[in-house]
């Protein structure tokens, strides 16, 4: 059976990477969370007091800068390494999440990074979500999806995660910061977030988990 890319973009917490996730383990294809390069590459920045406007801190902050993905042995489950060390955990905090869309913004960022998506992707068999996979990292890819949920929702299964993280952050302050990141990503001049044509858009405010997966399953299994 031939194998596909999914593309998979939407809305800050709309349940993007845990769909990917299962969507991938389905039909036995590699899940890349390309938000959580991203947040690394925002980590690094801040763990070196790098600004995102400084052309010279830019600079300096890619040259060794470098992301893999690794399997935690207990779970299965891709994590996150910067520069060789574990970071899954941290690049969820909210010291991350409230400077990640002003690190996301910066050309020579998405450059660097869009070029390591698509060096991931290349061998296809994989399901990648983000905000610019359709759009700009596999404008080819097989089928697309667009997903979306309103905020409350969003604000609340975010908080969820965050709860099982050990984070107890107030729902309040999740919305806000989901709704600037949906305004700075919308709005940005590179890439931004925005459901192309030959998406297929999936409002998952009352799916459950479940339901969402299978529809885009079944999509996937339409294009094979
Ligand atoms: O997907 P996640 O919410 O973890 O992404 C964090 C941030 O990374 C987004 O708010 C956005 O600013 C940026 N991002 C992006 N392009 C992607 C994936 C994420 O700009 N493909």
């Amino acid at each position: 059976m031939g194998k596909i890319v999914i593309a998979i973009d939407g809305y800050s917490g709309c349940g993007k990477s845990s769909t990917a996730k299962a969507v991938a383990r389905d039909l036995g294809y590699t899940y890349i969370d390309s938000g959580a390069m991203y947040r690394a590459a925002t980590l690094h920045f801040l763990n070196r007091h790098l600004s995102p406007t400084n052309p010279k801190d830019v600079k300096s902050g890619l040259q060794d800068l470098e992301i893999t993905f690794q399997p935690n042995p207990d779970s299965g489950q891709q994590e996150t390494y910067l520069n060789g060390l574990n970071v899954e955990k941290e690049i969820r905090s909210m010291r991350v999440s409230e400077r990640v869309s002003d690190f996301a913004k910066v050309k020579e960022i998405r450059e660097e990074l869009v070029a390591q998506q698509q060096r991931l992707g290349r061998k296809k068999g994989v399901v990648m979500d983000g905000r610019d996979i359709g759009s700009v990292v596999f404008p080819d890819a097989e089928l697309k999806v667009f997903m979306t949920a309103d905020l409350d929702t969003r604000a609340f299964r975010r908080q969820q995660e965050l709860i099982e993280r050990g984070e107890l952050v107030d729902l309040e302050d999740i919305k806000a910061n989901l709704g600037q990141r949906d305004e700075i990503d919308s709005n940005r001049k590179e890439s931004p977030l925005m459901k192309v044509a030959d998406a297929v858009e999936i409002d998952t405010s009352n799916l459950t988990f479940a339901e969402q997966v299978a529809q885009i399953v079944h999509l996937a299994e339409q294009r094979i």
